[in-house]
């Protein structure tokens, strides 16, 4: 029997629906919110309005692209947390209003094991490699930096993580240190391809936890050398982009692979996967590549548009879910910290 998925995903500052009928992705619609912008940053309170005004063009899209109507629909996946809490609402309650409206279950996404199953979305016209089970997942975006152990689809551990900025917050934040737009971590990646990384050494955290990671300390680093710098020459930003985008890509990728690395050899998993908005980095993919190599690891790299927050991932999520009987009553409510989900 067919199972189709309508997955929404309302979590930041993209809208997006996706259908997938036995894993295959049948459309994954998105709409990015270019308001953030001019802001230097995502502005809550403009992402939900703009999340109101696109979700129910952007559910119909998904649908049309599907070539299905709504009543071909085994159940709505939808994202309920992490994510910014306004955002957040406004897809559980579409969610919600079309199930009840259709009479259709309802399956809640944590939207990280969102990104990690972003492995799992088959294409109607080519194979994707899926990593087998257990594998690890290095999970990059703009607010989590974590290495989960993931022995089933619904079954996973997060084993380190972040102790303070999350990795694609580093990018960011360097970025407009250094007058960049945001968001900051596609600039870096593009300018780091004209550097030198080895030009400018920055700091490396020692983090307790085995596993865990810590990026405030490289920000204040990289602050600080800027400054000094600055106070020499005026234009030292400007002459140094690339060296200075280069040199920091590096580090960061460094402090992403040691413990990753650590892990790898503790657990003696070696499949490896990355994802989330950071896994889009060609350093980072790069670093990857090269360390399955010395390691004897399979890597597992997302499609690019698999890196960002997309509805497809939460389909799939929410497929496995609906597999395993885990339906949602209508009393769910969006959750914005990982912690309480
Ligand atoms: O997963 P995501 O789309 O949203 C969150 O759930 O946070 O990740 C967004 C983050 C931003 O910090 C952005 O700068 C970063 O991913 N990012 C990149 C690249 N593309 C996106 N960072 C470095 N290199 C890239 N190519
Ligand atoms: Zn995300």
């Amino acid at each position: 029997m067919d199972i189709t998925i309508l997955g929404i995903e309302s979590s930041c500052d993209d809208t997006s629906a996706a259908v997938i009928r036995n894993r295959t992705l049948l459309s994954n619609v998105i709409a990015s919110q270019a308001v953030h912008q001019k802001y230097g940053g995502v502005i809550p309170e403009l992402a939900s309005r703009a999340h109101q005004q696109n979700i129910i063009p952007v559910v119909d899209t998904a649908l049309k692209e599907a070539g299905i109507t709504i009543d071909k629909v085994d159940a709505i996946a939808f994202t309920r947390g992490p994510g910014l809490l306004g955002s957040l609402l406004v897809g559980v309650s579409f969610a919600k209003g079309l199930s009840i409206a259709r009479n259709i279950p309802l399956v809640e996404v944590n939207h990280l094991e969102g990104h990690i199953l972003s492995h799992f979305v088959d294409m109607p016209d080519r194979e994707i490699p899926h990593p087998d089970f257990p594998f690890l997942c290095l999970l990059v975006s703009g607010g989590h930096t974590q290495i989960v152990r993931v022995d089933a689809p619904t079954k996973m551990e997060i084993i380190g993580t972040t102790i303070d900025d999350a990795a694609g917050e580093a990018f960011d934040k360097c970025a407009k240190v250094m007058g960049l737009p945001y968001p900051g971590g596609p600039v870096i990646d593009r300018l780091a391809k004209e550097g030198n990384p080895e030009t400018f050494k920055f700091a490396k955290p020692h983090v307790e936890g085995a596993y865990d990671y810590s990026f405030s300390g490289l920000k204040t680093s990289f602050l600080y050398t800027l400054r000094d710098a600055v106070k020499e020459n005026p234009n030292f930003v400007e002459e140094n982009k690339a060296d200075l985008c280069a040199s920091l890509q590096k580090t960061i990728v460094d402090i992403l692979l040691d413990k990753l690395v650590k892990a790898s050899k503790a657990t003696g998993i070696k499949d490896i996967a990355i994802a989330g908005g950071v896994s889009a980095n060609s350093g980072l993919r790069n670093g990857i590549e090269a360390m399955g190599r010395r390691r004897g690891w399979r890597t597992f790299l997302p499609e690019f548009k698999f890196t960002t927050d997309n509805a497809a991932m939460i389909a799939t999520a929410g497929h496995y879910r609906y597999m395993a009987g885990e339906l949602s009553s209508l009393e769910v409510s969006p959750v914005a910290r990982l912690q309480d989900l």
